[in-house]
């Protein structure tokens, strides 16, 4: 039995989001398929990163800070739920973003306008950069600031879903098998280490949806919130599998990811999006496909959300 320490979090979402089984493609596929609705979190249009911020924006609110930083693609998901979580809490959140990607008013950037965040685009490929320039904004402004790193993955976002796997197996399910979608990792290690010390009987298969060495990010982000939450396993890259899925590129969308997304709007009247989640649901049907899910098996698949990028990403 472990004794874990959870650090404090502030409610912000609505939580457990529901576990539903996808009947339809289940039959389809031949496979016992369930669906975690993190798409349903309850802040702006919903997705993983609120069960992050919950962790983050309360360590911001103890230090004091008034101000939020964060980053990631023009396009983020995880930088627009910051704001929109960051204001919920009377922090200004400012978002120092990649001009990378769908720059113009839509989609997230749509919903950013709407909340009059401030977004400010900076021209380069390094996050060091960025978060020197949240260095150098929040000292000319004079307030305290907090700086969230891209995707929200770092130690204390990565345990929001540990606790994820404590409430699916609290909502009376053992799954054998979870999949997601890896972008910036946070998630993944989460699910990784949660089912480790949850539901040790399941393993947990990242699809890839961009080229970072997620083998050596992954195992890191567990050993280091196993670290905050007291937990005594042992972590290594044996404990989780991790599939390639980013296609042409990150945030461009891929055949196999539109078939996916097409799949399940179709039969199951869920939409997914073409950045995340519908490369991941295409990495479940190559699975399926390659019978490497066998019909004894429960298989929870995360929507972990991303619905911004269906308004502004060609699919
Ligand atoms: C919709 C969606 N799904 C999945 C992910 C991947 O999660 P993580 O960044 O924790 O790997 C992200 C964020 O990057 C996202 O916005």
């Amino acid at each position: 039995m472990h004794t874990l320490s959870f650090p404090d979090k502030i409610p912000l979402g609505i939580f457990p989001t529901p576990v539903q089984k996808l009947e339809n493609i289940s039959r389809e596929l031949n496979a016992n398929i369930y669906i975690k609705r993190d798409d349903m979190t309850g802040v702006a249009l919903g997705g993983n990163k609120v069960r992050k911020l919950e962790y983050l924006l309360c360590e911001a609110q103890k230090l004091g800070a008034e101000i939020v930083f964060t980053t990631g693609g023009a396009q983020s998901n995880h930088a627009m739920l910051t704001a929109a979580c960051a204001g919920k809490i009377g922090m200004t959140p400012i978002l120092i973003l990649k001009k990378k990607g769908v720059t113009e008013k839509k989609g997230n950037r749509l919903l950013e306008s709407l909340m009059s965040t401030d977004v400010r685009f900076m021209d380069t490929n390094s996050y060091d950069d960025i978060y020197n320039e949240m260095d150098k904004v929040g000292a000319s402004l004079g307030k305290p600031y907090y700086k969230i790193p891209c995707g929200g993955s770092n130690a204390l976002g990565t345990v929001g879903y540990v606790d994820c796997v404590r409430e699916i197996r609290d909502q009376g399910y053992q799954f054998d098998r979870i999949i997601c979608a890896e972008g910036s990792g946070g998630t993944m290690a989460g699910l990784a280490l949660g089912a480790k010390l949850f539901m040790p009987a399941c393993r947990v298969t990242g699809m890839m949806v961009d080229t970072d060495p997620f083998d050596e990010i992954t195992p890191r982000l567990m050993k280091e919130a196993a670290e905050i939450l007291n937990a005594d396993v042992e972590i290594s890259g044996g404990d989780f599998d991790l599939i390639d899925m980013c296609g042409p590129g990150y945030a461009i969308a891929s055949r196999e990811g539109n078939e996916a997304v097409a799949l399940m709007a179709e039969k199951e009247g869920i939409f997914l999006d073409p950045v995340y989640t519908g490369k991941a649901f295409a990495g479940l049907i190559q699975m399926a496909k390659e019978g490497k899910l066998r019909k004894d098996e429960n298989i929870l698949f995360l929507h972990s959300g991303g619905a911004g990028g269906l308004f502004a990403i060609e699919m």
